[in-house]
């Protein structure tokens, strides 16, 4: 099942008088259940790629379908829904609430989610290793495990489709290759579709495709095999 289908899509800033061409027309689908990292020089496009993809920020020209539907023909209720919903969101700096702990930091996504129980709450803490820090407060954790509040905190409704950005861009390569394997396990066990944004090619092969940009364009889109 085609999850989203890109279809010439640009996107460009206008700062006064200068237009910047950001994704200059980039064509690609996902499928349900696929890894997809997407790798390339910084400033490429790669974060700017992710924002329109799950419609935090609007494109100019093209099409992002979800699901077969228009995102941008949505309304902003559908789409918030479909965020909140449908998707999840882990970032290279964890962004997690630092005065609630780490129970709190993915309750609060479950109340403007589906509402899951104490019991869910901690099932999905136990999938990410954390059961035992759930009344732990993030600056008492290492960054590893952080990002796995964080992660856990993506994963709590449930969502078709999980956008990482340079997840591991903050850790060390030990702690990196945990995070790793945790999206992995995810893939399999959830079938959560993953699209992550990288620039480290070392982590690509963990996925089931790379796709690579460059100024704006998709260079090579390869099947890891
Ligand atoms: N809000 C913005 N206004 C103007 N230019 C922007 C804005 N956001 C990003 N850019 C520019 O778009 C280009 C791509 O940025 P980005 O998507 O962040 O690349 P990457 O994540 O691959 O490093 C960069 O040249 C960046 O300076
Ligand atoms: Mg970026």
């Amino acid at each position: 099942m085609k999850q989203i289908e890109v279809k010439g899509l640009t996107k460009s800033y206008t700062n006064g008088s200068v237009t910047y061409d950001i994704l200059r027309g980039i064509d690609f689908d996902v499928e349900s259940g696929e890894f997809i990292s997407i790798c390339g020089p910084s400033g490429s496009g790669k974060t700017t790629l992710l924002y329109t993809l799950s419609g935090l920020e609007s494109h100019q020209g093209g099409q992002i379908l979800w699901l077969g539907k228009e995102i941008s023909s949505m309304t902003d209720q559908e789409r918030a829904r479909m965020r909140a919903h449908d998707m999840g969101f882990v970032f290279q700096f964890y962004n997690l609430v630092p005065n609630l702990t780490v129970y709190e930091n993915v309750m609060l996504a479950s109340v403007i989610g589906k509402q899951k129980s104490k019991d869910e709450i901690m099932a999905c803490l136990d999938l990410v290793g954390l059961k035992n820090h759930h009344d732990y407060y993030p600056a008492q954790l290492s960054g590893g495990m952080q990002q796995r509040v964080s992660i856990a905190r993506a994963i709590i409704n449930d969502p078709k489709v999980l956008f990482a950005d340079e997840p591991i861009g903050n850790l060390d390569h030990h702690q990196g290759i945990l995070i790793m394997e945790l999206f992995k396990m995810l893939n399999i066990k959830l079938h959560t579709t993953i699209l992550m944004v990288t620039h480290n090619e070392d982590v690509t092969r963990y996925g089931s495709r790379v796709i690579h940009m460059q100024d704006g364009k998709v260079v090579k889109d390869e099947r890891n095999s």
